[in-house]
């Protein structure tokens, strides 16, 4: 934790000036952070960088190892995990000279087709809270300052940078602030306000969330920075309670861009949807110093703000003393570690561990010698991501071929079947950035593939198994247009399904998708986008040398089932205002509400293991005790989670369940385990705009399972 004196004994020795270089970036000389707090190298200050992202580190220019998507940490249920996977990203941007990660994303999925549910966790606020949680400590236990984003209601990108959230006090407090709350109380050091408005007001100068709640009520002692050019206003911004404006200069090229485009036309120049106005910066520049001299912003206001950043920046040894130790004696920690071993086996467990089987008629595991059939417009790449600021370019990688052909004992054939689905991205979207040479190449070479659904089919055919590897293509910037797997993919897995009843499909998705085949396939695998490690996560899972132990942490249904479906105000919005009309009622707490049976529900997976649970046991007002037992000759992993349901109240709408807790556990064949689960608070609370927090007298049902739809034992607990 920061020392006072220490700090302020700084502060009084900086200039305004210094200071103001303290709360908004500036270009990085070597060009490889994301944001950049140039430092006062009088005062000892050293130079501070900031850097994306949720999937790894995406340092300008360099590579780092690509971690599978958060959606696929989210979908281990497995916090330790999580844990280790933030320590290796920390250790990473400490390797590139990086001092603050931007991650983790912890916005609620609400809407299906967000094309950033990738880089978030979950449905479930507990679940986000808990998995978010554990990278932030991973992240800060390397000594780099973790980012929780994006301070909120940011659920879609479609026109993320101007819509307003309606959203409701109740709403807002049970499911969409608990997941930054849990990274506050895990001593975040820094939270990113989101582009978006909520009710009306553009969160960085949402005065409530930022400086009563986030400040106030939550005691948030690090720094809030804006998302990147998402600085609304100087005044409003600053005494709202936002502290450092990112990444504080126009992007080069940015003004030109819009200039030229002015011109050709005549109109102004309107930036494509969910592209923020590159040229908006420098408001907490001069513009600040001007509002000080007036007398708008207090002056006491940019020594909070100075504070806050030198809080972080000592908290984690960054100080001018602690460098210098760290010249002398370099331990591993101080010089970080990049692409090592171990970390790209962290990426592969989490790749392995967080991969969903939906279903499985006994096809799976493969035998070791099968003659496999692998199939799929892009099975000669890794999967690593989806598009945008979370990009991260790996030394290693694997495709699904190349993992499945080391693995392999019997004979691998490999079909395209159709044509390549190309990756999306929000670089492509950006006007001020130049024609990607190398891009132009790969789509030439994706011309020249040679592709034949009959090629498929016949190699299927004459195959003991067919894999087919399907996936869909999202970004930052735009949600989906649909549900549906892009181009030939549905049409391609039906073929091939009617060739040969041994298929299994590999689905690589940011979120849920329609599966419409999954009836006529022998098993279908969700293994959403799993970094570097792909190809051997695959083979690792498919042969059974890992158990699948993902879990959904998203609801699986036909998009018209989503509570934002069929109404345009509920999404994508009417005039920039999109309502939260379904309230709490998101995700399972939806399906569960409106008696629908989902495709998958929330928290599904099964494992190659079969697990056995006895009766649930209070152990406390908090806790609740189940022996689980793997039945199978084989080991596994086991999620198993605890649903509370409350008493119910006169007049009170609330969800039939909500899930309370979770514990992963590994078994050997016939371990028998108690597993203890503590049960959050959240789940048994209720929001009332005049009441505030209440937990209603009487008995609460523990549902403790292996979905929220499988309740395999109940116990009580009174409160
Ligand atoms: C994204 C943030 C990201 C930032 C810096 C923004 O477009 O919304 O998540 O950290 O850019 O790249």
């Amino acid at each position: 934790m920061a020392d006072d004196d220490h700090i302020e004994a700084l502060l009084a020795r900086l200039s305004r000036t210094q200071k103001l270089a303290l709360v908004r970036g500036a270009a990085d000389p070597e060009g490889t952070a994301t944001g950049y707090l140039p430092g006062v190298e009088a005062a000892g200050i050293p130079p501070f960088r900031l850097v994306d992202g949720p999937l790894g580190i995406r340092a300008e220019g360099q590579r780092a190892t690509a971690f599978p998507a958060s959606i696929v940490t989210a979908a281990t249920f497995d916090t330790d995990l999580a844990r280790r996977q933030g320590a290796a990203m920390g250790r990473e941007a400490t390797a590139l000279g990086q001092d603050a990660l931007l991650a983790p994303g912890v916005n609620i999925i609400r809407v299906p087709q967000c094309g950033r549910n990738f880089e978030y966790l979950s449905e479930d606020p507990v679940h986000a809270g808990a998995v978010g949680a554990g990278l932030v400590d991973g992240i800060q236990s390397a000594d780099v300052v973790a980012t929780v984003k994006h301070f909120v209601a940011n659920n879609q990108e479609t026109h993320r940078t101007t819509v307003s959230a309606e959203v409701d006090e109740r709403t807002l407090r049970e499911l969409y602030l608990p997941p930054f709350r849990a990274a506050v109380d895990a001593g975040v050091g820094s939270v990113m306000t989101a582009y978006n408005r909520v009710n009306g007001t553009h969160m960085s100068d949402h005065e409530r969330l930022v400086g009563d709640v986030l400040k106030g009520e939550w005691v948030f002692d690090g720094y809030v920075v804006s998302d990147w050019y998402g600085l609304e206003s100087t005044v409003g911004a600053a005494n709202a309670g936002m502290d450092v404006e990112m990444p504080g200069v126009a992007a080069p090229g940015a003004a030109d861009a819009a200039d030229s485009d002015t011109a050709d036309d005549g109109e102004d120049f309107e930036w494509p949807d969910g592209i923020p106005d590159a040229t908006h910066a420098g408001l907490f520049g001069d513009p600040l110093a001007d509002a000080i001299d007036s007398g708008e912003v207090p002056a006491a206001r940019l020594d909070d703000m100075v504070r806050r950043v030198l809080g972080q920046i000592d908290r984690f040894g960054r100080l001018d003393g602690d460098q210098t130790a760290v010249e002398d004696g370099e331990s591993d920690d101080q010089a970080g570690e990049l692409d090592s071993q171990r970390h790209r086996d962290i990426a592969a467990d989490v790749a392995a561990r967080g991969t969903v089987l939906l279903d499985n008629d006994g096809v799976l595991p493969l035998a070791d010698g099968a003659d496999v059939a692998v199939i799929g417009p892009n099975v000669d790449e890794p999967k690593l991501g989806g598009g945008g600021s979370s990009e991260t370019t790996p030394v290693h990688s694997v495709t699904p071929v190349e993992g499945i052909e080391s693995r392999a004992e019997g004979a691998v054939t490999t079909a395209f079947g159709i044509a390549q689905i190309e990756s999306v991205s929000l670089f492509d979207l950006l006007p001020f950035v130049g024609e990607d040479d190398e891009a132009d190449g790969a789509a030439e070479d994706t011309a020249r593939r040679e592709q034949s659904l009959d090629d498929a089919v016949d190699a299927a055919a004459a195959a003991d198994v067919a894999v087919v590897f399907v996936r869909d293509a999202t970004t930052e910037a735009r949600d989906r247009e649909s549900l549906k797997l892009p181009g030939r993919q549905d049409e391609l897995v039906s073929a091939v399904a009617a060739a040969n009843e041994n298929t299994v499909v590999v689905v690589r998705s940011g979120g849920p998708v329609e599966l419409p085949w999954r009836e006529d396939v022998a098993a279908v695998l969700e293994q959403w986008y799993p970094g570097q490690a792909d190809g051997d996560a695959a083979a690792a899972v498919l042969y059974g040398d890992r158990d699948p132990s993902g879990r959904l942490p998203v609801t699986f249904a036909p998009q018209s089932e989503y509570p934002t479906a069929g109404a345009e105000r509920r999404y994508p919005g009417i005039d920039d205002e999109v309502y939260y009309d379904e309230g709490v009622f998101v995700g399972y707490r939806h399906f569960d509400d409106a008696d629908t049976d989902p495709t998958y529900p929330f928290g599904h997976g099964h494992s190659y293991a079969t697990f056995e649970y006895g009766d649930a046991e209070t152990t406390g007002e908090q806790t609740v005790a189940v022996p689980v037992e793997n039945v199978a000759d084989r080991p596994g992993r086991e999620v198993v989670q605890a649903y509370v349901r409350p008493p119910s109240v006169a007049g009170v709408d609330r969800p039939q369940r909500e899930l309370a807790g979770f514990e992963a556990v590994q078994l050997d064949a016939g371990e028998r385990r108690t597993v203890e689960l503590a049960l959050d608070d959240l789940a048994f609370s209720r929001y009332g705009p005049d009441a505030g927090w209440t937990v209603d007298t009487g008995a609460y049902t523990v549902e403790v399972g292996r979905s929220s739809r499988d309740i395999r034992t109940t116990a009580s607990v009174d409160r």
